[in-house]
């Protein structure tokens, strides 16, 4: 790899597409996860990411790509994906049959970090093939074409899901659990979440911290009748919301009450909180 694309990292989706990014994905760190990461990444063990929806969890990985001078492969899992989306499959090109390589088994073979995002949405029998990757083995088995591919050096696996969001049913298999080093993720503390939300919403400090108060009362009620609390990512979508002119009252409702509920009671309820927090008339350009 030459050194001046060392620092790149390509993002590249299940049908191969990439984009690469010169800077630094912003991100900024909430604990102590991106020592762990480095860590166990360069022990070779497998990492899980869980987390809520909206917490920083793909950027975080994005980052650590990134400072790691390795080509990111993503992929979005679902309970369709099989097998062979994972590891590739033999396609017809005009009369010939010709093997293309899954993004799981193009990460192996470049030594790239291959991040599966909501993995326990894959069956089960899906992601037993990831288990002699997972471990000691750093092995990919590919059945159809009868060969064991060794990981290329500076091949990761990281996998991620939202603990809470999941039915039990789908819940990782205690096998591939622990082949991995956990991460939790959590909100970031106030004063790091404003700066997350002023910085990714391009909005001044004052009407950060007033979003940032306002998720965290959200966050405090006991379940509210809300399956998910407000997270980061739908407080920033308020901030750019009201660097377009918009009330932090109408961003709110719009950005934020809007996506957490369906719910007429619970919606009511998010709408008088607004009132309380926010409806102060501050708008951009505080
Ligand atoms: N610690 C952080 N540093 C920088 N940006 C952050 C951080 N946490 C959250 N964000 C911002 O929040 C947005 C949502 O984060 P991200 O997409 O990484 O969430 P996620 O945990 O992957 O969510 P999901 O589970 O829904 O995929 C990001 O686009 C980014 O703008
Ligand atoms: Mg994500």
């Amino acid at each position: 790899m030459g050194s001046d694309t060392r620092y790149e990292s390509a993002i590249a989706d299940k049908n191969g597409a990439s984009t690469r990014a010169q800077n630094r994905p912003y991100y900024t760190p909430v604990g102590n996860e991106e020592a762990v990461f480095r860590a166990a990444y360069r022990q070779g063990l497998s990492i899980v990411l869980k987390g809520p929806t909206g917490c920083g969890k793909t950027r975080f990985v994005e980052a650590m790509a990134h400072d790691l001078g390795r080509p990111l492969i993503t992929v979005a899992c679902h309970d369709d994906l099989t097998t062979a989306d994972l590891v590739g499959r033999y396609l017809l090109r005009g009369d010939e049959t010709v093997w293309v390589d899954g993004p799981l088994t193009r990460a192996v073979r470049e030594g790239a970090i291959c991040y599966l995002d909501e993995v326990v949405e894959a069956r089960q029998d899906t992601t037993v093939v990831l288990h002699p990757l997972a471990d000691y083995r750093r092995q990919l088995p590919i059945e159809r074409l009868g060969v064991t591919l060794d990981a290329a050096p500076g091949f990761g696996l990281v996998v991620s899901y939202n603990p809470g969001y999941q039915s039990v049913l789908k819940d990782l298999k205690d096998s591939t659990r622990q082949r991995m080093v956990a991460i939790e993720f959590g909100f970031p503390a106030p004063e790091i979440e404003e700066s997350i939300v002023a910085h990714e919403a391009g909005v001044g400090r004052e009407t950060a911290a007033a979003l940032v108060r306002f998720g965290q009362a959200i966050r405090r009620l006991e379940t509210g009748g809300l399956r998910e609390v407000a997270s980061t990512r739908v407080l920033i979508a308020a901030g750019r919301l009201t660097a377009e002119g918009l009330s932090l009252g109408e961003a709110a409702l719009a950005a934020i009450a809007g996506p957490l509920t369906d719910d007429a009671t619970v919606g009511r309820g998010l709408a008088e909180m607004i009132d309380v927090y926010l409806d102060t008339g501050t708008g951009a350009g505080d």
